[in-house]
């Protein structure tokens, strides 16, 4: 049995159902994967994770990409436990809370009780799998209340849970109905770990205000678990540990004359161009696409680009399109394009080219090439992966990024040109002086501090430093 257990709201792969009824795995989105796979590969491990889609209920099953003995676990959710737990509770209530209000958070009995419910299944799945005395880590906002029901179902197990995204204010924590319950599930865990020290510390005051347990006021460092909570007897750890990407991997790719040729090929298509400017993220709210377009387009408008030599591109993966805000932001997204381009494209020669699709990881690695300059300005983001791709991939010093303060890669990549979102003009002004710098000395020194930060602090120090905490 698996003395290795990964729980996540997703399994690594998604089943697919084509239009003929045949069925298939793909690679499930977001960063997670790549995050956790080196942590699977040597060890008798599972994955306890939902398909994707409604009502499937596969056998468990190896999945060998991962490593010779790792078994995935599929948890089914039928329709409604879909709509109500991941596009309800967890992706209209916690994601806007948790990401400052991005959007207006939901709060709905009903869903939470199924989110409940659900969470309760994985709870059961994970206690069904795991070894006696096995490590158990529990992934992210869809399973905060995972860690608790299954230190009840079995408190042989190790526990540790990881937040992907951002841990809000307290003020705005607080607005949960639910708030006491998701402390007290995460309290569950023997160590919970957050991207920033920031979060960590608001997670220990809650802790002490809501659930009444004593913690110490020790400062919160970076890949320790500095922080402290006990109640009833338990004590639960708490720390910061920012994710990374596997760089090395990246750098590979980047290096490789293959992605160098693609890159060529792709300004070619461009229309070569001068500059190319890049945005790469799912089709979310909390990821300030409009802010960048309306930037691009200010400055087009004011003459301050020239939409002959500069060009933007933005990659758009469809993301979570039943839940009502992201079927906005796609509409506003697309609206905004079509303006601009509307007003600034010449025939056959667009200022922005918009790919609402996923790409492959070659094709990907050659638009990092490809591009002079990427803009990554989320209102808010957890950490922001795509920031430190970016920069791992370019084998040169050349190249500059545009960097929300608001994300956790700003508070590693100090060394970018960090924005303020809601700052209009302070977007455009950045935007333009990295254009009009790009490849310069000064611009140089930079990108090289921000590849040797994303270098040096990789995905394996992360899973290490965490899987050290947690012991
Ligand atoms: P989030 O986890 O919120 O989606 P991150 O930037 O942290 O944001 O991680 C996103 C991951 O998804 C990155 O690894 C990025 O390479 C990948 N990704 C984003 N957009 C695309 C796309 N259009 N095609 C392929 N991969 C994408
Ligand atoms: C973010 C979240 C992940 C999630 C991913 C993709 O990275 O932190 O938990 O899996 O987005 O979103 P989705 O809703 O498609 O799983």
């Amino acid at each position: 049995m698996p003395e290795f257990v990964v729980v996540a709201n997703r399994l690594p792969v998604d089943l697919v159902r084509g239009s003929d009824g045949e069925e298939r795995w793909q690679a499930a989105p977001g960063g997670l994967v790549s995050a956790l796979a080196p942590a699977l590969a040597d060890r008798q491990a599972a994955w306890v994770g939902w398909p994707g889609v409604p009502d499937a209920a596969p056998e468990p099953f190896a999945d060998d990409s991962l490593g010779p003995d790792v078994t995935l676990h599929p948890v089914p959710l039928d329709e409604a436990e879909i709509a109500a737990h991941y596009e309800g509770a967890a992706n209209a209530t916690l994601w806007p809370l948790y990401h400052d209000l991005v959007a207006a958070p939901v709060f709905d009995r009903d869903w939470w009780a199924t989110h409940r419910a659900v969470n309760r299944r994985f709870a059961e799945a994970t206690a069904a799998v795991a070894s006696d005395g096995a490590t158990v880590w529990v992934q992210d906002y869809q399973l905060q209340l995972v860690p608790r029901m299954l230190r009840e179902l079995r408190p042989d197990l190790r526990i540790g849970f990881f937040l992907h995204i951002p841990f809000p204010p307290v003020e705005l924590f607080r607005q949960l109905p639910w708030r006491r319950e998701v402390v007290d599930g995460l309290l569950g865990a023997d160590l919970v770990g957050f991207h920033t020290p920031g979060g960590a510390t608001n997670f220990r005051w809650l802790a002490e205000r809501l659930c009444g347990a004593d913690v110490d006021d020790a400062p919160i460092g970076l890949r320790t678990a500095s922080g402290q909570v006990h109640l009833d007897g338990r004590t639960t750890r708490v720390g910061a540990f920012p994710i990374s990407i596997d760089s090395a991997a990246f750098a590979r790719r980047g290096a490789d004359p293959a992605t160098a040729e693609r890159a060529r090929a792709l300004r070619a298509e461009l229309g070569d161009p001068t500059t190319v400017l890049l945005g790469v993220d799912r089709l979310d709210y909390t990821k300030g696409i409009g802010v960048r377009l309306e930037a691009f387009g200010e400055l087009l408008d004011a003459g301050r680009l020239d939409p002959a030599t500069t060009v933007l591109v933005q990659v758009a993966t469809p993301s979570r399109e039943r839940v009502d805000a992201y079927r906005r932001t796609r509409e506003d997204v697309e609206r905004t394009v079509g303006r601009i381009n509307g007003e600034h494209a010449g025939i056959g020669r667009p200022a922005i080219h918009y790919v609402h699709r996923s790409l492959p990881p070659d094709e990907l690695a050659a638009l990092y090439l490809a591009a002079d300059v990427a803009l990554v300005t989320p209102l808010r983001d957890g950490m922001n992966l795509v920031a430190k791709e970016y920069v791992a991939t370019r084998p040169d010093d050349d190249g500059d990024l545009v960097l929300s303060e608001f994300t956790g890669a700003a508070e590693e990549l100090t060394e970018a040109r960090l924005v303020n979102p809601h700052d209009l003009d302070g977007v455009a002004a950045a935007i333009a002086d990295a254009v009009a710098e790009v490849g310069s000395d000064a611009s140089r020194r930079r990108m090289a501090a921000l590849g040797a930060q994303v270098a040096e602090h990789d995905v394996t120090r992360w899973t290490e430093a965490f899987l050290g905490a947690l012991g």
